[in-house]
């Protein structure tokens, strides 16, 4: 197995329950523990209490791959706290991390009163999150008057403030701050930057993306989730949600170099997500969504799996092909195009028009019942080999 360490905590693996509902109780921790996670962020502690803090209501869209929330249960300060205590006292190797927000009229002293008390309660390392988007992100997006504090997705776009918070705790406690961030806003990079700047040991992204969930046309104003009357825009994750987490944090391995420590969320449901995310620049993995569905178990499955991944490609640690993607990836105007026409197989193709009808495309004409390809007007774009259902379509290289 895979061990990981970051300032000074050792992880058994690289692989973390994500905060939410899965690490809100004593008995889940144990079970990640027993399923062999490296860590778990704890269910995120409010204070002061009650901020939005509702019954749960989750919705999986299984076609569409997300899964979205509308409603959540926080951990009051006091649950939070008795939960780091026993999860101190009743796991081993479990790295525990405690997720806090401060939404008070302490401002800093009341970020920095939680921090303390979570590293009192047995805390390993504390999780700041700047991410959450059901908080006074969702009133503001929802067209709310701005009346409560600034918290999660609406502070972690300001990396004057996320670095000055970072700075202040991490100055205070002797514990790793680990700071969880938003790609809301588009500065997930800078804002990254300036929390490494300012002490953090590891960032973390992505938490969940704020959109609306399908909804029935002929009843527009009956909210999609089952048991809530109105619709509302929700919390998104899972595997929809995984080509934006690797943008992020591709986009934050770029900016920061090859150094800090960056911890990946979204969408990574088996290993091949898991060696994207690491190759996009990630060292950690945080998993939330398919524990949720599946259970904490699949870990095992997992890791196995990267472990023959990596025997195939003579890799012996994740840092062998951690970046890879970073490095290859390269911007719009450095792109290499291969110049290439369709060309049809005129025993597959049975005429059907789906080629001809592209709306952008001139090159193809159906004549006797078959495509017939102009070389002269074919771009490359390849969508005639997508919209193909007979797979009568191939490109030849222009001589
Ligand atoms: C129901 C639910 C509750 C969540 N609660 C928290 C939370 O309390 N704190 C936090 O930082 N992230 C929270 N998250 C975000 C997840 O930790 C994770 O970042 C996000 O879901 C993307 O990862 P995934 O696709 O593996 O779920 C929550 C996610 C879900 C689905």
């Amino acid at each position: 197995m895979m061990s990981f360490e970051v300032a000074g905590l050792k992880f058994r693996n690289p692989f973390v329950v994500a905060s939410g509902p899965a690490t809100k109780h004593i008995t889940q921790l144990i079970e990640a523990e027993q399923c062999g996670w490296g860590g778990a962020s704890l269910k995120l502690a409010i204070e002061p209490a009650p901020y939005i803090n509702l019954d749960p209501r989750y919705g999986w869209w299984k076609q569409e791959h997300y899964l979205a929330f509308s409603a959540e249960k926080r951990l009051t300060l006091d649950e939070a706290l008795r939960l780091t205590e026993k999860g101190r006292r009743q796991t081993k190797e479990l790295i525990i991390l405690a997720n806090i927000a401060y939404t008070g009229e302490k401002g800093m002293d009341g970020w920095l009163d939680m921090a303390r008390r979570f590293v009192a309660a047995g805390a390993h390392g504390l999780e700041l999150n700047m991410c959450c988007p059901n908080m006074s992100f969702n009133l503001k997006v929802s067209g709310e008057q701005e009346h409560t504090a600034q918290s999660g997705a609406s502070l972690g776009q300001n990396a004057e403030i996320v670095g000055m918070a970072t700075k202040i705790i991490s100055d205070a406690v002797d514990v790793p701050v680990f700071v969880k961030l938003t790609p809301e806003g588009g500065r997930i990079a800078e804002v990254a930057q300036a929390c490494f700047e300012n002490g953090a040991s590891v960032v973390g992204t992505t938490g969940n993306r704020l959109a609306i969930p399908e909804f029935d046309i002929h009843d527009p104003k009956r909210g999609p989730f089952r048991f809530q009357v109105e619709p509302s825009v929700a919390c998104f994750s899972g595997p929809w949600v995984k080509p934006l987490a690797l943008r992020d944090v591709f986009e934050i391995r770029k900016k920061v170099g090859p150094v800090p420590c960056i911890l990946g969320t979204g969408g990574v449901r088996n290993y091949v997500d898991a060696v994207q995310m690491i190759m996009c620049g990630a060292d950690m993995i945080g998993i939330c969504t398919e524990v949720m569905l599946h259970g904490f178990d699949f870990l095992s499955g997992l890791l196995e799996n990267i472990d023959k991944f990596m025997d195939r490609h003579g890799y012996n640690s994740y840092r062998n092909f951690r970046d890879l993607a970073v490095e290859a990836i390269a911007p719009a105007d450095k792109l290499t195009l291969e110049q290439v026409y369709a060309r049809v197989e005129p025993q597959l193709c049975d005429g059907c028009g789906c080629c001809e009808r592209i709306g952008h495309c001139y090159a193809i004409t159906i004549e006797d019942q078959k495509a017939i390809v102009d070389p002269r007007q074919c771009t490359g774009c390849s969508t005639c080999q997508n919209v193909c259902h007979a797979g009568a379509i191939s490109f030849v290289e222009r001589g």
